[in-house]
Order: structure tokens, then sequence, then C-alpha cells
């Protein structure tokens, strides 16, 4: 009996999410503190293919379930890997990154259900498909959790890089010249991302004009911040969150709870905050100073944030 274990990251969007449905830039990093891990274990002859997350209750079998997203994960990556006959695999999912908390736990469990097909099969390295392949097997489960995504969390978990992000277009990896520091936290209010993308295009269709131009002020947020990144200006990331957040609220998917949470970041050292995701609850993030982290860290959490996590990006 052999195990293969495959792990991918949480991530964040720093800037431009929804704006980046519409064809806008968006950036977004891989969050390797928070990760979704697949234990898949050969099972006895005849015992076919399960793939169980313990952790949420679920379990399914890939030749009853065929459109789960645990299941179509592993049934594209089997087809991708040319196997035909379903095997004899007891696959189990781990993850300890939020759900539906717009750190792209969806993506990240399809992602390592993937890798774990692949590296399981034992293909040589040269027949072994691509990140390439994972990333349109990601993209496609991904369709189920949302009808029009944009493709950027499935990107971000694959490739496990910093990534430049415009729709249709191949993703630019780039450099983060100096090192910062995010504090993300948890509202504790699960959102749905396909609920307030859809409620975003319902926006867009009555105020086309008006919700193009707040999205064409998110894409230069993002030029602008990938232009600082990649310059070192670490100073200029504060104010550019705190203008892309005065544009999702104009969007309608902040909340009370964010804006307060954001405020309290703010207010204890944080240069500047915004929410992370589709909005509506999940995570927000604080682009913040070294030696005011754990200040910024514990503001958030007595006031009311479920979880806090420091991640330093850039080495
Ligand atoms: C969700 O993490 C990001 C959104 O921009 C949706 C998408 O890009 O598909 C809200």
């Amino acid at each position: 009996m052999t195990t293969t274990t495959a792990t991918a990251p949480g991530k964040v969007i720093l800037f431009g999410e929804h704006a980046v449905v519409y064809a806008r830039p968006a950036i977004a990093v891989p969050v390797a503190k928070v990760q979704a891990s697949v234990t898949l274990t050969d099972g006895p002859p005849g015992s076919g293919c399960t793939i169980a997350a313990p952790d949420i209750g679920a379990r399914v079998r890939l030749s009853a379930h065929r459109e789960d997203p645990l299941a179509l994960a592993v049934r594209l990556a089997l087809e991708e890997a040319g196997i035909q006959a379903e095997p004899d695999w007891q696959l189990t999912v781990r993850s300890d990154i939020p759900i539906a908390g717009g750190m792209g736990s969806g993506a990240a469990v399809s992602a390592a259900l993937v890798k774990s097909v692949f590296a399981h099969t034992e293909l040589p390295a040269s027949a072994q498909p691509s990140a390439e392949a994972v990333n349109r097997i990601v993209y496609a489960v991904e369709k189920l959790h949302h009808a029009n995504p944009s493709g950027i969390d499935n990107t971000v978990v694959v490739y496990q890089q910093p990534v430049w992000f415009v729709r249709g277009q191949p993703p630019q990896p780039f450099n983060i010249a100096r090192p910062f520091h995010l504090v993300i936290a948890d509202t504790g209010i699960a959102s749905s991302t396909a609920a307030v993308v859809s409620d975003v295009r319902r926006a867009w269709q009555d105020d086309t004009v008006g919700y193009e131009k707040i999205f064409d002020g998110i894409g230069q947020i993002a030029g602008a911040a990938r232009q600082a990144i990649q310059s070192g200006d670490v100073n200029a990331l504060g104010p550019l969150m705190r203008e892309n957040q005065r544009l999702l609220r104009q969007l309608d998917v902040s909340t009370e709870m964010l804006e307060r949470l954001i405020a309290t970041a703010e207010e204890a050292g944080a240069a500047g905050a915004k929410l992370s995701g589709a909005g509506r609850g999940g995570n927000l993030i604080a682009v913040v100073e070294s030696e005011k982290v754990v200040t910024v860290q514990e503001a958030l959490l007595s006031g009311g944030a479920v979880g806090a996590l420091v991640t330093r990006l850039g080495s």
C-alpha cells in the first residue's frame, strides 16, 4: 500500500478583486501559513475511489458523485493522466484555510487533489502534466463554485507565486523588491463568492457606466501597487489599500463589521487595510510595519476577529 501527499497554499488578493472579473488587473499572493493537504492511499482491490473531507463531514464516491467539486477535481485529473478505469483509492482532504473566507480554500483543495493524483500515478517527470494543466483543471472546478470566476484564485494557489493577473492572459509572476508584512484577519462571517459576484453583476447591469468607472479606478490602483511592490516603495501600499477599499465600498461588497475591523487595524497602526476576496464577510488584510504587527494583530482579535495571522511577503 503506497501513500502520496500533496498540498496547496491559501491566497489573498492584495488589490483588484471584483474588477478582475471584468478584465482589470489584480495582484494576489499565496499564503503558505494555511494549507490544504490531500493524502492518497491505495485501497483493497474493488474498493473504488472515495474522497473524504472529515473536517466538513463530506465523503463522496467518484462513481456516484460525478459533479461534486471534490469528485470532479479527481475525475478531470484522472482523465488528464490517461487513466480510464476507476482506481481503488482513498483520498483524504484536510485544510486549515478558512472556508468561504476569501482565502481560496476551494481552489487549494482542488489543487491538492489534482496534484496528489498526478504524483500517485508515478508518471516519469517528462510525462507529468504541467502546472498549466493543474491550473486548467482547478479552474474548471472553480466554475462549479461560481459561474464566472476570473481565474485568479486557482492561478495563485497552483503557481504558488505572487501574480499579476489579467483575465484571459497568462499570469505574470513578479518580484517583491522589499519585504513587507500583512496581517490577515478573519471576520468569521462565511461569504458566498458566487452570491457576491452575481450581486455585483446585477448592479453592473443596472449601472454599467458607473461600475466600469469604479473598475477602472481599481485597475489603476493595482497598476500603481505593482510598481510600488516591484520598486520597494512599501510606503505607497497603505494609501493604495485605503483607496481600493473606498472603491470596494462603492461596489457594496463591504459590511459594517469589515469597516469596523479595518478602522481598528488602521487605528492600531496599520498603514492601510481592505477586505480581501469577495467581501460581505471573509477576511481583511492590513499592511503593517514590522514593529507594529503584534499591536495590530492583538487589536483585531480584541475587536472581534476570530483569527489573525501574520505573513511576511518577499524574502
Ligand atoms: C474571489 O476570491 C475574487 C473575486 O474577484 C472573484 C473572482 O475573481 O473570480 C471576487
